[in-house]
């Protein structure tokens, strides 16, 4: 059975430092399984935790798993020395819990984006063996027509030669559409829409793999997965 300190566990859940977890602790205000703990480095059993901060439980894991609406203008890394990354978006006791974006979306895509620090799930998500369906909303110049569909169903050699499998193309009206993938090829969806004549203006990630972006999120915010979205990444 895992035992943790105190203070880690409370800084796991992501929202409160260390320092703020032991302030916390010597308050009081902590509850493990019920009895108040005061010292951060009292050693807590994992399994079965009941973790409350002033009488209201909190959510421990082993691991956390945020999902983010991404938004233009920075970038799927977790640190560059010019440019903002989507790390640079959480606040220092996240960045602190080296979480790692879990695929890659462009500089200029927008939505769903999953961070994690658990690699070894994150991996088998991205492995093409998981067939992971990734559902992209685009803009365009043109509109989809019935060849592009079944060019999209047919599966697409590129320009380049790299081969992309059969995918789902559905036209939204006039200059909009929706791209189903299960493969994560660089710049694929604006790619396979060029080679249609249809360069992409806009593109947003909706889904991966049954999670969909939560529409509350404004462009940039954040919020950890729910109990029941940890349920479906476990498949
Ligand atoms: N396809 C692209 O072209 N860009 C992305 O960011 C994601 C998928």
């Amino acid at each position: 059975m895992a035992q943790l300190r105190a203070d880690k566990l409370l800084a796991d859940t992501g929202r409160w430092s260390r320092r703020d977890a032991k302030l916390l602790l010597r308050s009081g205000r902590v509850r493990v399984n019920g009895a108040v703990i005061v010292k951060g480095e009292t050693k807590v059993d994992t399994e079965g935790l009941i973790l409350e901060v002033d009488g209201e439980r909190v959510l421990w894991q082993r691991f956390t798993w945020l999902m983010m609406n991404k938004p233009a203008g920075c970038l799927t890394a977790t640190q560059d020395r010019r440019q903002k990354t989507v790390l640079d978006l959480l606040p220092p006791e996240l960045q602190r819990q080296e979480l790692r974006p879990v695929g890659r979306l462009d500089k200029d895509t927008e939505g769903l984006l999953l961070l994690t620090n658990d690699g070894e799930r994150a991996h088998r998500l991205l492995s093409p063996k998981s067939h992971v369906d990734k559902v992209y909303y685009a803009e365009i110049d043109g509109t989809v027509a019935e060849e592009d569909v079944r060019a999209f169903a047919d599966g697409m050699t590129l320009s380049d030669g790299t081969v992309c499998q059969s995918a789902v193309l559905e036209s939204l009206g006039e200059g909009k559409c929706q791209v189903t993938l299960r493969e994560g090829k660089f710049h694929q969806v604006k790619r396979m829409l060029a080679q249609c004549g249809k360069p992409v203006l806009y593109l947003k990630r909706l889904s991966m793999g049954g999670l969909t972006l939560d529409n509350r999120l404004q462009k940039g915010a954040f919020r950890p997965l729910t109990e029941q979205e940890l349920r479906i990444l476990e498949g």
